[in-house]
């Protein structure tokens, strides 16, 4: 089983959907996807409505998610470990205990645009076409993470 972690500030808004997005290209039998956040703020909720909404429009459900926080247990269980901004990056790498940690951790984006480091934008306190965008960004990433791993 190959394990993937999605990962950002509160997971709500940005990981949900990039766990949602890629879980629907791949086949769960040899690949796990699970997302966290790297703050307490919202644990134990579901993703924020907006999330929802843009998700369910492309035929994702993501409403049997709920937010957790990322934790050092998380570089046990995960082979990937992709971060939706730089923030999120710098917050996990705090937490890495080794190097071997450390590699697990990528931009998501760096798939799409390679060693650039593009930040998936928060889009927590904008309006819907922010959600929108998101998904957009993090449709094309998951393809080539799905096409990488299959
Ligand atoms: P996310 O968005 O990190 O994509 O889930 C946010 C969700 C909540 C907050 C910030 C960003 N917040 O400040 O509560």
């Amino acid at each position: 089983m190959i394990k993937v972690l999605m990962v950002c500030l509160g997971n709500i808004c940005r990981s949900p959907l990039a766990e949602g997005i890629l879980q629907s290209k791949i086949n769960s039998d040899s690949i796990f996807v699970d997302s966290a956040g790297t703050a307490a703020y919202h644990i134990g909720n579901l993703p924020d409505e907006r999330s929802i909404e843009v998700a369910s429009k492309n035929g994702i459900n993501i409403t049997n998610q709920r937010a957790r926080k990322f934790t050092e247990k998380d570089f046990d269980e995960f082979d990937y470990i992709y971060a939706m901004d730089e923030s999120n990056y710098q917050n996990i790498l705090m937490l890495a205990r080794n190097i071997n940690d450390k590699d697990k951790v990528k931009m998501i984006l760096n798939e799409i645009h390679p060693n650039l480091n593009k930040s998936v934008p928060d889009p927590y306190y904008g309006g819907k076409e922010g959600f929108k965008n998101v998904y957009n960004m993090l449709d094309k990433a998951c393809v080539v993470i799905a096409k990488k791993l299959s």
